[in-house]
C-alpha cells in the first residue's frame, strides 16, 4: 500500500463547494494541498485558511483554466491532481470553453509535471442524458450523455461536462496520464464556503419561497462529504481506473417526494405543496448502479440526512432566516 500522507496534490477550484470538502479531506489525511483559485485574496475562499492543517500545509494559487501558464505552475511538481474547477451554469459563453479547455488544460499540466494521478471530477451529467437509451437498461459507467440531445434540449451544462469528460480520456490516453473519474449526481449537504452554489440554490428556492410548485422531474443526490471521499478513494486505491458512478440508487427522489421531506423536517418554510404539471402521471425514476463504487468499500448517507444537512447549512450561514416552529393541522 503505497503512502500518500506527505504527498503534495493539486485542487483545482479549491474554493467551491465540493472542492473545499476535498480540500479539507486532504489536510486532516496529512496531505500537502496547493489550491487554485482565481483569487487567492477574495474573501469568499478564506474558510479554506481557517482548515486544520491549511496554516502548515495549504497554499492557494491564483489560476484561472483558460490560462495554461497559471495551472502549469499550479501543478508543477504535484503527485497528484483533483480537477473540480467548472462553471456550473446552463449559459452556453460561460460554460463549455472553461470546463473543455480547461480540462485539458489541467491533463496537459498533470503529463508536463508527471503526476501519478489526476481525479476529475465530471457528473451524472455525462452520463444519463441520452433519449435513445432502452429505459429497461440500468445506468452504469458504461452509458454517455448525447451530445445532439444536450444540445437541442439547451442542456450546455451537460454538454460542457460530457465534452470535457470526453477531452479528458482522449488528452490522457495521448499524454500517458493516469485519469479516474467521478461522476456525482447532484451534491447537497453542508456548505464551506460563505455564498450558495448552484446544486445548494436547487433545495433553498423550496425553502425561502421563490418558487410556488416543484416540477414534475426526479433526480439522484448525493452528499458533499461522501463525493469528497469518493475523490480521496479512487486516488487512493491503486486498482481503481474509470469512471465511477457516486451516488445511491435510493437517493433518486421525484421533486414531490423532496417537498415533503423538507416539510415534515422543516414545516415552518413555505414549502410548494402542488405539482407544476398535475396532469401527466409522476416521472419515474431512471436504474442506475453504484456498484464499482461500492466494490472500492464506499458507503454513502441516507438522502434524507442530505437534505437535512442541507437546511440546517443554509440556517448556519445566514442563507435562511431561523423560523419558529409552530404546530399546525394538515
Ligand atoms: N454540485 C453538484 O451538484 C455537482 C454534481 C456533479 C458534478 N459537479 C462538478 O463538481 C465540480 C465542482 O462543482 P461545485 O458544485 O463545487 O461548484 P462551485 O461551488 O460553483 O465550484 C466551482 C469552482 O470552479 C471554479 N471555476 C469556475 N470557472 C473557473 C475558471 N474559468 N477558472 C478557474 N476556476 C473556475 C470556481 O472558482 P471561483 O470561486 O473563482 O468562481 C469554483 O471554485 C464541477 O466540476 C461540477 O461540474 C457538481
Amino acid at each position: 500500500m503505497p503512502s500518500f500522507s506527505g504527498q503534495t496534490v493539486c485542487v483545482t477550484g479549491a474554493g467551491g463547494f465540493i472542492a473545499s470538502w476535498i480540500v479539507k479531506l486532504l489536510l486532516q489525511k496529512g496531505y500537502t494541498v496547493r489550491g487554485t483559485v482565481r483569487n487567492p485574496d477574495d474573501p469568499k475562499n478564506s474558510h479554506l485558511r481557517e482548515l486544520e492543517g491549511a496554516k502548515e500545509r495549504l497554499t492557494l494559487c491564483k489560476a484561472h483554466l483558460l490560462d495554461y501558464e497559471s495551472l502549469r505552475e499550479a501543478i508543477n511538481g504535484c503527485d497528484g491532481v483533483f480537477h473540480a474547477a467548472s462553471p456550473v451554469t446552463d449559459d452556453p459563453e460561460l460554460v463549455v470553453e472553461p470546463a473543455v479547455i480547461g480540462t485539458k488544460n489541467v491533463i496537459i499540466a498533470a503529463a508536463e509535471a508527471k503526476v501519478g494521478r489526476v481525479v476529475f471530477t465530471s457528473s451524472i451529467g455525462a452520463v444519463y442524458m441520452n433519449p435513445n437509451r432502452d429505459p429497461a437498461k440500468v445506468v452504469d459507467e458504461s452509458c454517455w450523455s448525447d451530445l445532439d440531445f444536450c444540445k437541442n434540449t439547451k442542456n450546455w451544462y451537460c454538454y460542457a461536462k460530457t465534452v470535457a469528460e470526453q477531452a479528458a480520456w482522449e488528452e490522457a490516453e495521448e499524454k500517458g496520464v493516469e485519469l479516474v473519474v467521478v461522476n456525482p449526481v447532484l451534491v447537497l449537504g453542508p456548505l464551506m464556503q460563505p455564498t450558495v452554489n448552484a446544486s445548494i440554490i436547487h433545495i433553498l428556492k423550496y425553502l425561502n419561497g421563490s418558487v410556488k410548485t416543484y416540477a414534475n422531474s426526479v433526480q439522484a443526490y448525493v452528499h458533499v462529504k461522501d463525493v469528497a471521499l469518493a475523490h480521496l478513494l479512487v486516488y487512493e486505491t491503486p486498482s481503481a481506473s474509470g469512471r465511477y458512478l457516486c451516488a445511491e440508487p435510493e437517493g433518486m427522489l421525484h421533486r414531490g417526494e423532496v417537498v415533503e421531506i423538507l416539510a415534515k423536517f422543516f414545516p415552518e418554510y413555505p414549502i410548494p405543496t402542488k405539482c407544476s404539471d398535475e396532469t401527466k402521471p409522476r416521472v419515474k425514476p431512471y436504474k442506475f448502479t453504484n456498484q464499482k463504487i461500492k466494490e472500492l468499500g464506499m458507503e454513502f448517507t441516507a438522502v434524507k440526512q442530505c437534505l437535512y444537512d442541507t437546511v440546517k447549512s443554509l440556517q448556519e450561514k445566514g442563507h435562511l432566516p431561523l423560523l419558529v416552529h409552530t404546530q399546525h393541522e394538515d
